[in-house]
């Protein structure tokens, strides 16, 4: 399973790329904006600037501000002439799904973001997504189970033999990582701050702390 970090902020990024396990990211415009990036010069720099600390073949998604055919395209175009690593990003709406499938004749690698039922995944596939988006954190929140609906996607894809890849979103912690991992997901895409939950477990700091002292103890 790919982890990739859900941010635009550099310095998660740096962070995460810097624990070796990183292999790409996502952002959306609300993350874009939470770092103050705003305009169309300064996005493409700060694009430019993921794919540069990620270094090469990491894919990092780039989302399309127009809802129309002819706007995503073209937004989705400049985006993907940018950098090798630019996965374009489009939500799912008819005209998306449209741009996604002119997308995909070519070339050009897509994320089918705000998915939130097994049915827009199949068109999202059906369409050559790279990757379906499915928002789990979101679906958690309104009582629906969203790790179901990565379970029902892993279930369906393998079915039929569609090859996008399932992108578990929307992740709020480290136990959704677990889940997502055991659920089928191809990847997750989550804050620096999941990732680095996985690291802790109190046994681990116990035990180490009684290797140290003992091998203090043993070699003076
Ligand atoms: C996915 O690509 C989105 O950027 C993201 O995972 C949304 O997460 P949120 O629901 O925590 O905003």
């Amino acid at each position: 399973m790919l982890f990739f970090v859900d941010t635009a902020n550099l310095d998660h990024i740096r962070e995460a790329a810097e624990l070796g396990i990183l292999d790409g990211v996502t952002t959306n415009p609300s993350l874009m904006a939470k770092e103050g990036i705003t305009g169309e010069k300064e996005v493409l720099k700060h694009y430019r600037s993921i794919c540069e600390i990620v270094g090469k073949d990491r894919d990092v998604s780039a989302e399309v501000i127009s809802t129309d055919f002819a706007g995503m395209v073209a937004e989705g175009k400049k985006l993907a002439e940018l950098h090798e690593n630019i996965v374009v990003k489009v939500p799912m709406i008819k005209e998306g799904v449209k741009a996604i499938a002119h997308f995909t004749e070519l070339g050009i690698r897509t994320n089918c973001t705000l998915v939130f039922s097994a049915g827009q995944a199949i068109l999202a596939a059906k369409a050559g997504a790279t990757y379906v988006s499915p928002f789990i954190g979101r679906i958690d929140d309104t009582a629906w189970d969203g790790m179901k609906l990565i379970k029902d996607i892993f279930e369906i894809y393998g079915q039929t033999g569609y090859e996008t890849a399932i992108l578990a979103a929307s992740i709020r912690n480290p136990l959704h990582i677990v889940q997502a991992a055991k659920a089928g997901a191809d990847v997750v895409t989550c804050p620096l701050s999941a990732i680095m939950g996985l690291f802790y477990h109190p046994l681990t700091d116990i035990g180490l702390e009684k290797f140290l002292a003992d091998y203090n103890k043993a070699n003076g």
